[in-house]
């Protein structure tokens, strides 16, 4: 029988994670594992798509999966693993490479910002990223993925993708899956640009707050982030013709679980020093857990590695009766 509530996600093993990765996707990930079947990946081969250092990868891999069970994922319940130690993503990416359409890869936007001018020289990965992802996705016949914002077009192809090959190959082997998108602050920004999006790769530390940040790099963090001039916004309308007050109010609305147009009340005409004294102590309160438990975790590299190749062998029995699908529905010998 076909799932109906499964979901899969997906975090890059390319560094530490930020406050962007813990409101748009870790936080809700804690919260729906209540209700649906989670297979939660750390998508190691997305992270090769631009240079990794070997010598760092495993443990950047090790820590992600920290970062989801000290953010309250429980690694009993859901199964937790790293992506390349189960093949057969690639193997149904490689297929989905001949559904996709050169066209629908050359509207994405992450691709064009990410490769920017140097078009040419970034990796053949970069570009076919969202055939990697919608394989992750489509190899559990996942019906529901929660991500942040950013990742609502590769969602989208996502579908085009089980749709089109639903139609090639004449089955409805594959779900149309659901983006889940929600929360105060699907898109967090840069805290030195309110237009730009919070992310680990802006060459500014003071752009974002990192889960392993200590209580004093945040407080000072959130002391330089960018403001305007005038007090805080009137009213939400405002709010939003001012992007660096507007993300700082939507971080505090989401963390505090109360809607933006709340807080913007609460904190109308007030001033920035008093509104961002009290963010950033509520960011040390959230974080600060988080990073100790995060600490603690990485001491344990036995008891991560253990909870990985639990993840994996289950991931990989699901994926097993998946590709077999798939090879009898295209045409291949069995494997
Ligand atoms: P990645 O590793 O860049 O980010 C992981 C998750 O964090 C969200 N996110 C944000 N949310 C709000 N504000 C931000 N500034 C912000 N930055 C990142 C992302 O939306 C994501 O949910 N392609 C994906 C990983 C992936 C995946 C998948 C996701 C691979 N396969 C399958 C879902 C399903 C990525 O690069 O996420």
């Amino acid at each position: 029988m076909k799932p109906s509530n499964r979901i899969l996600s997906g975090v890059q093993p390319s560094g530490d994670l930020h406050l962007g990765n813990y409101l748009g996707a870790l936080k809700n990930f804690v919260s729906l594992q209540k209700e649906y079947e989670c297979f939660f990946c750390v998508v190691d081969l997305h992270a090769i798509t631009v240079w990794q250092d070997p010598k760092q990868l495993a443990n950047q891999t090790r820590e992600v999966t920290a970062a989801f069970i000290a953010a309250g994922i429980d690694p009993k319940k859901n199964i937790l693993f790293a992506q390349s130690q189960v093949p057969q993503h690639a193997q149904l990416a490689w297929i989905f490479n001949c559904v996709t359409r050169m066209g629908w890869l050359n509207r994405m936007t992450q691709f064009k910002d990410k490769a920017g001018k140097d078009k040419e020289n970034v990796s053949v990965g970069l570009f076919s990223y969202p055939t990697l992802m919608a394989a992750d996705i489509l190899i559990y016949l996942a019906t529901h993925v929660p991500v942040g914002e950013d990742q609502k077009q590769h969602l989208e192809l996502t579908r085009d993708i089980a749709q089109k090959f639903n139609n090639d190959f004449e089955t409805n082997l594959f779900p149309i899956p659901k983006p889940l998108i929600f929360g105060e602050a699907t898109r967090v920004m840069s805290l030195r640009d309110g237009t730009t999006k919070m992310s680990k790769s802006d060459a500014s530390h003071y752009s974002r707050i990192m889960l392993n940040d200590s209580p004093d790099q945040i407080v000072q963090k959130i002391k330089k982030a960018k403001t305007d001039p005038f007090p805080l916004p009137a009213n939400l309308t405002e709010a939003k013709q001012r992007p660096e007050a507007f993300n700082l109010l939507s971080i505090l609305a989401a963390l505090k679980d109360q809607s933006t147009s709340e807080v913007v009340q609460l904190y109308a005409g007030k001033e920035f020093s008093i509104f961002k004294k009290e963010l950033a102590d509520l960011i040390v309160d959230k974080i600060e857990p988080i990073e100790k438990e995060i600490k603690k975790l990485l001491n344990d590299q036995a008891y991560l590695d253990s909870i990985m190749t639990d993840g994996k062998n289950k991931a990989m029995a699901e994926a097993d009766s998946v590709i077999e699908k798939v090879y009898s529905v295209i045409g291949f010998l069995k494997a």
